[in-house]
């Protein structure tokens, strides 16, 4: 149940009016983040979602929630996960249906994760076509495989912020914990190199063509995954104010 607006503290009323009027001159935008896996989607979403009032809908993150509580969701979705394989398609379209509901989602969103197959591309088309909306943009991180096994065993994330960090390449401030709760870090049980291969391949095999897909709309703009986070982060700001 929400808060009564009684009991929350004037300081968190007076920045939330703020952000909300300062989100209040910002165009909607719809964006899908497309990549394989460590490429920086994750890392780019809350940035991109901080500039620009979006919500931040990643599919991962739901499952993986999913997963840890052991609704009926999570318990179909565990085992494809831990084998790095995809999920399917209509589990994914249930929650990102309902996701996109949600109030945070009003000025746009932000799909991390999704869509990964051509079939939830064409649900996601539906889905939109019935708010009479469509994808503004899709951001490929486009990088070479073999730079992702370093990213992806050194990574170790704030589950419940989905914040995430790197041993060597964005490290947290005290090694193991979160820099903004200072609550402990996990590393995800499909971070491993072993593992890392099943996903990639799912990735070249099921969403590579999600890619040609949207590019026929001409809406795909390919970054240079490969660089330090903050020059993606530049890129990324090139491309949506353009
Ligand atoms: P999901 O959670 O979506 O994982 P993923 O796509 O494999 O992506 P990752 O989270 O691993 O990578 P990322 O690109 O976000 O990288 P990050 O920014 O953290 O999916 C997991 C599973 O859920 C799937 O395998 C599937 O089973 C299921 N699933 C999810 N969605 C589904 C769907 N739609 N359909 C079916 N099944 C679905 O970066 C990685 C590391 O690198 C971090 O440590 C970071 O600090 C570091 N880093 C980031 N950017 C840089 C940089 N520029 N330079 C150096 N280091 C960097």
């Amino acid at each position: 149940m929400a808060a009564s607006l009684e009991d929350v503290p004037s300081e968190s009323l007076m920045s939330e009016v703020l952000r909300r009027l300062r989100c209040s001159s910002k165009p909607d935008k719809r964006l899908i983040l497309i990549g394989p896996p460590g490429s920086g989607k994750g890392t780019q979403s809350p940035i991109i979602k901080d500039e620009y009032c979006l919500c931040h809908l990643a599919t991962g993150d739901m499952l993986r929630a999913a997963v840890a509580a052991k609704t009926p969701l999570g318990i179909k979705a565990k085992e494809s996960m831990n084998n790095g394989e995809l999920v399917s398609d209509d589990l994914v379209v249930g929650i990102i249906d309902e996701a996109m509901k949600k109030t945070s989602c009003q000025k746009g969103f932000i799909l991390d994760g999704f869509p990964r197959t051509v079939v939830q591309a064409e649900k996601l088309d539906e889905m939109l076509q019935k708010q009479g909306a469509k994808i503004d943009k899709v951001l490929n991180f486009a990088i070479d495989d073999a730079i992702l096994e370093e990213r992806i065993t050194g990574r170790w994330i704030h589950p419940s912020s989905g914040r995430s960090y790197h041993t060597k390449f964005q490290p947290p401030k005290v090694p193991g914990v979160d820099d903004v709760t200072g609550e402990p870090l996990i590393q995800r049980k499909d971070d491993t190199a072993e593992v890392l291969k099943s996903r990639l391949d799912a990735f070249h095999r099921q969403t590579e063509p999600v890619i040609n897909y949207y590019s026929t709309k001409g809406v795909v703009a390919s970054l240079h995954a490969e660089k330090p986070p903050k020059e993606v982060t530049s890129e990324v700001k090139n491309v949506l104010s353009s």
